[in-house]
């Protein structure tokens, strides 16, 4: 999930925001309301409060946190300026952090942008035009102003960006085509209170799907039971077992040009759930079958996108991977070594080697969110070829 801090100020725009938040939380994106002084003369926080869930913040300091302005610029992965008056992008060029917005824009490594809302004078006002020069410099992302006729009576260049617009130039396009990826554990019900599972926390399978989202790609995410908060992605399919996975997998392969399974699909389940607890003695006697091989299943199809598994070995790694790469017609195995140097399972680093038919390239120890990065690159650079 995307997470918008949305910041509104004092222009006569600011009605535009409430559509803004509307659009945004419908594009599955988190949002967090920062309300200048000023701003509130122009719309109410209960409004924002009533969208988002959240109480807008409005001041440098809260009682509940006495630091708004550092909790805020971490959590945001974007900040959006919208309407942005000629008084605010001159305090954030010139650097001063003298109220909540302004000092968050500071601590913040976040993407900015700006939309200025003004008077056509104001807009063209040379020292207006200097400030967004700077900010132009600065990599700032200034979406707007367009030509209207402004509140004022006057029509010129200065009005606001339309709501719709301005959420299509924060979110990233999804031109590159559709992927799907599989993620987290599986999880087999043996009976009310028991379940076969494994210790895939989803956490690389999480990773790469916002890596392919964030470059452009329109991902399908079909995720077992995980802890992790769900990455900004287009879909996103809860299942449980492997048989759900498999459906949910099968039947969104549709005109998807890379499949990507990274979920921990156990290989067995119980062949007959039994809706009463078993009984301690008969534990041992549970007859277990096979779960069908998804990642098999889709690199055998006729048609097939281009493959990518995950092979998880304690010992004869690359031998294994090699033969599942094979066996399974994968384009691309991406083998974890799982031992004491490397523990895996839910940490943020990981040491892996993608294995082609040709190659073997092991990559340095890196976080699940560069491996994650790399994939992109080194699956563009493939289809490429
Ligand atoms: C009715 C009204 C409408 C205004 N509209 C704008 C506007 O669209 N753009 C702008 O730059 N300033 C506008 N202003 C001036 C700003 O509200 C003023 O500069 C204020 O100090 C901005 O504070 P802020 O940037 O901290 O929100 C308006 C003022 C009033 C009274």
């Amino acid at each position: 999930m995307k997470k918008i801090l949305l910041a509104v100020t004092g222009s006569i725009a600011a009605y535009k925001s409430l559509e803004i938040v509307r659009l945004l939380i419908k594009k599955n994106c988190q949002v967090k309301v920062i309300l200048t002084k000023s701003a509130v003369d122009f719309v109410t926080p209960l409004s924002f409060h009533a969208l988002t869930g959240d109480m807008p913040y409005t001041a440098l300091y809260d009682e509940t946190d006495p630091m708004p302005h550092i909790t805020l610029a971490k959590w945001a992965d974007a900040i959006l300026v919208a309407p942005a008056t000629t008084s605010k992008i001159a305090d954030i060029v010139s650097g001063t952090g003298y109220d909540l917005l302004t000092a968050t824009i500071l601590a913040s490594e976040a993407e900015l942008y700006i939309a200025p809302a003004m008077n056509k004078n104001m807009w063209l006002n040379k020292a207006n035009q200097s400030n967004v020069e700077t900010l132009l410099k600065r990599g700032v992302n200034i979406i707007g102003p367009i030509c209207g006729l402004q509140a004022c009576g006057d029509d010129g260049v200065g009005a606001v960006e339309s709501p719709d617009k301005i959420v299509d130039e924060i979110l990233p396009k999804k031109t590159k085509g559709k992927i799907v990826i599989t993620a987290g554990p599986t999880r087999e019900p043996v009976d009310p209170v028991r379940y076969i599972s494994n210790y895939s926390s989803g956490k690389m399978g999480y990773a790469i799907a916002q890596a392919f989202s964030d470059s452009g790609y329109e991902v399908c995410l079909v995720s077992g039971p995980t802890n992790m908060a769900k990455p900004y992605v287009d879909k996103i399919i809860e299942v449980v077992t492997a048989d759900q996975m498999h459906q949910a997998v099968m039947s969104n392969m549709q005109d998807a040009k890379l499949f990507i399974a990274s979920a921990a699909v156990c290989d067995y389940r119980v062949k007959k759930y039994s809706d009463k607890k078993i009984k301690k003695p008969n534990m041992t006697n549970i007859e277990m079958v096979e779960n069908v091989d998804i990642l098999s299943e889709v690199g055998h199809l006729q048609t097939k996108p281009y493959v990518v598994g995950f092979a998880m070995e304690t010992d004869d790694h690359l031998d294994n991977a090699k033969k599942k790469l094979l066996k399974k017609k994968a384009d691309l195995i991406i083998l974890n070594k799982l031992n004491a140097e490397n523990p895996l399972f839910g940490e943020d680093q990981n040491i892996v080697t993608f294995i082609t038919e040709d190659d073997v390239m092991p990559l340095p120890q890196q976080t699940k969110k560069d491996i994650a990065k790399y994939l992109v690159e080194f699956y563009e650079s493939k289809i490429k070829k």
